[in-house]
Formats: structure tokens, sequence, C-alpha cells
């Protein structure tokens, strides 16, 4: 018997098929998490005038090309690429949401509505990265854009609905960290560049192999790097804020007034780029408290340039985005119990005819909202009481030859186990009244 077991398990293991490196499969225990998280997010999105949008999961390449630059690590290594059997045309598991959204902004004319246009999308992003724990190939996003004006205001709203994001799912205001820096304007930008070559090119012999091709290729890249040695070196580097012209200090001192307003907690992180080429100005990543500090929850900023560098309109925009599963890992991490939904009834039937009555009885209580579990596959009793107990329900309806045969269904509380006999005609009133369902 033992020894069937073990085989049964073993062949669990070895079977033939098994999932793609780093990517994962959501399996029912795992997807009240993402249906909580989800719904939240929906809510809350929806409350400030942002509509869900879906983009294809293949893309062409080359909209990431134009948008991120071919230097970042993004699209020079972590891309999926295939070509199409027909035209040869190259295409990309997508990477990322935003240049989707831009690309959604500019082909269906959104630059004509009144902005500015507010999407959001939830759905899986694919990277070829080297997977660990809260890095994996395929993951999900949660993302919102904001796409038209150039407003401070808006910089803070962005940075303002992620965090309450994350209190809205569970986590404490004192557990959300936010750390800020602004890049500045592509004028800024150039100038900063050349300091930052200057500061590091007496130092190249210290950095890691990446970081001196970065320095050739894409300097500010270098102080994304999450190489020890680099990070060392990278504390004395000057900052983007020492590079900023009036206009882009004025935008950020007035992004960090209206957080101070919303008295939202941020750091500054003097030396903050991320690891998309796009962004100006403004760029912030979320973290939790003693959480993997490496591993940012979320992250966004401006990308003034973007559109311009994909098409022929020049638009400001910014946005921000979380990965799922990073959210979800820490939601985990602090023990942070999410809603759970339970079944208040189980309905048990013996015998055939019984079986045909909790069918159309199932049928009347999904009309008016009533829940009820069951195993219609089961014949005996004592299986399907235990059923209800494992389940935790707090009732059960029976349906047995007799009852059937007399119109009724025994009612029977499972706290107490007293059992009342009740006509199956308007049992569905007598369940609402027990259960106070509203009529809706
Ligand atoms: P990102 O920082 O590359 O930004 O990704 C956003 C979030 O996605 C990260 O903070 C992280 O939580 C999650 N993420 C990224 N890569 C992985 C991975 N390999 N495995 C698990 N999670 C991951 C963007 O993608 C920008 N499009 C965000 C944005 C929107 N900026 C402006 N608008």
């Amino acid at each position: 018997m033992s020894q069937k077991k073990t085989n049964q398990k073993t062949s669990l293991v070895k079977s033939r098929f098994q999932i793609p490196r780093g990517m994962k499969d959501i399996l029912p225990e795992e997807m009240p998490y993402w249906q909580w998280v989800f719904e939240k997010a929906k809510n809350l999105l929806e409350y400030y005038g942002f509509s869900r949008v879906e983009t294809p999961i293949l893309e062409k390449a080359d909209l990431f090309y134009k948008g991120t630059g071919k230097q970042s690590d993004l699209v020079k290594k972590e891309m999926y690429l295939l070509k199409t059997k027909e035209s040869g045309e190259i295409l990309a598991l997508r990477p990322e949401g935003t240049l989707p959204i831009a690309r959604v902004y500019c082909q269906y004319g959104l630059f004509n509505k009144p902005q500015p246009v507010k999407l959001y999308y939830f759905g899986p992003f694919f990277r070829h990265e080297k997977p660990q724990l809260g890095r994996y190939r395929e993951f999900y996003q949660l993302g919102w854009e904001i796409i038209g004006e150039n407003s401070p205001v808006l910089d803070a709203q962005i940075i303002n609905i992620g965090y309450n994001f994350l209190e809205e799912i569970g986590f404490k205001n004192k557990e959300i960290l936010i750390y800020l820096n602004s890049l500045g304007c592509e004028k800024c930008q150039n100038n900063y560049l050349t300091a930052l070559k200057k500061y590091y090119r007496p130092k190249l012999k210290k950095v890691c192999s990446n970081c001196r091709e970065r320095y050739q290729k894409n300097p500010l890249r270098m102080l994304d790097c999450k190489d020890e040695k680099c990070l060392k070196i990278k504390k004395e580097a000057p900052s983007p804020l020492d590079f900023l012209c009036s206009d882009c200090k004025n935008h950020f001192q007035m992004v960090l007034d209206y957080l101070d307003s919303l008295k939202i907690d941020y750091y500054l992180d003097k030396n903050l780029v991320r690891g998309l080429d796009y962004y100006t100005r403004t760029v912030f990543e979320f973290n939790i408290k003693n959480h993997d500090s490496k591993m940012a929850i979320g992250g966004g900023g401006r990308y003034d340039g973007l559109l311009k560098s994909i098409s022929r309109i020049d638009k400001p925009a910014l946005g921000m985005a979380f990965g799922v599963e990073r959210v979800i890992e820490a939601l985990k991490e602090r023990k942070i119990s999410i809603p759970k939904k339970e079944p208040e009834i189980f309905l048990i039937q013996i015998g055939q005819p019984a079986k045909k009555e909790a069918l159309r009885l199932i049928e009347v209580l999904r009309k008016n909202n009533i829940e009820v579990r069951e195993n219609l596959a089961k014949e005996n009793v004592k299986n399907q009481l235990e059923i209800a107990n494992r389940l935790g329900v707090k009732y059960c309806l029976i349906l047995g030859q007799e009852e059937i045969n007399e119109g009724m269904v025994i009612f029977k509380d499972m706290t107490s186990g007293i059992q009342e006999n009740l006509p199956i005609e308007g049992i569905e009133e007598f369940l609402k009244r027990r259960l106070k369902i509203n009529n809706q």
C-alpha cells in the first residue's frame, strides 16, 4: 500500500511536461490573492477616472527598440523575440506595458479626446532574466498611465494612487516606502551624463564588466547596477538633482509640495534612475519595509519624450506599474490575510431522484443569489457530511427519497445540530431570511 503511494508521488514529480523555467501557474489556492489585488485596484483606479485597456501579448519588437533605446538591458538581453512565418516580421513578447499603452494612444487618436487620458492594465509580461525569488520570466503587472498633460500635480497623484492601493490591500502606512528622484529634461540629462562620465572615468577598473560597457553605451544605467562593488562607487556619484534646469527644479519642488500636502512620506534617492531609458523628470519606486531592498515592488515616472520617439505625437505622460507577484509575496511575508468568501450552505442528496431535484434546486438558489456547495457525484450521506464539515458551512440542505416524495427538504444547522423539515417550495425565501441576503 505504502509502496503504491510512493510510486504515485514519484510519477507526479516526474511528469513529462513541466512548466517552462521562470514561468508560473496560478493555482486555485493562490487565486484569492490575485482576485483581491485586482478587485481593489480596479475599484480604486476606476474611482480616479482610469479606464481599463488590454493590449496583445505580442507587439512589433521595433516599438520597444524605438521607445526604450537599443542599449537598455530590457531590449538588449531580456526580450523574447519571434519571427512571423509569412512576412518574417520580428515580434516581441511584451516586456513592459508603457510602450503598448503609448502605441494605443497614438494609433487610436486618443489625443483628440479631452486630456489627459487615464488608462490602466493588468496582465502578463515577459523578460528573459535569470529566475530567482521575486524575479520571473513571466510576471504580471498592474499599471496605470496618464497621457497628455505635464502638470506636477499629476506626478503626485500617480504616486498617491500607488500609496492608496498598497493601503487598500492591507499594508500599513508605516510599511510603505517611496523613493523619489528627478532626472530632469533631455537638456538636464545631457549635462548630467557628461558629469557622470567624468566621475566614473578614473574608476573604470573598479566597476563590473557590465558597467564598463554601460559607460560607453549608456552611462545612466551604471547607477542601476546591483553589483556590490558598483553600489559602493555609486554612493559618491554626482546626482541628476544637481543638474536640473530651473523649470525641472520647479516641477520637482511642486511634486514634493503636493506629496507633503497629502502627508505622504518619501525618501529622496538622489541616484535613483530606474531600469528603462525613457524617463524624464520625476522617477520613483515603491517598496515594503524589510522586503528585499533590491527588488522594488513597483515603480514609474514621467516619460515626456516617449510618445515623440515612437510617433509624430508629442505629448507629456507619466505612469507607474506594480509587479503583482512581488506585491503578493510581500503580503504573505507580512502575514496579511485577505478576507475569504466561505460558502454557508452545503446540499446533500441521496439517490437518483434526489440528484434530479438537487440539480433543479441549485438553479433556483443561483437565481436568488444564494451560494451553495455540493458534491453531486457522491452517494453516501456520511461522505457528504464530512465534506460539508471540512468546508465549515453553517447549514446543510438534505434531500432523500422520503423528502422528495413529500415535497420537503431537511434544513440542518451544523452548529447546533438541530434539523427542521421544510417545504422545498419557497425554501429560497427561508434561506434568504436566514442568511440575511438582500433582495436586489
Ligand atoms: P519596471 O520597474 O521595469 O517598470 O517594472 C515595474 C514592476 O514590475 C517592478 O517594480 C517589479 O515589481 C515588476 N517586475 C519587473 N520585472 C520583473 C520580473 N522579472 N519578475 C517579477 N516582477 C518584475 C516598468 O515596467 C514600467 N513600464 C513602469 C511604468 C509605467 N513607468 C511608467 N509607467
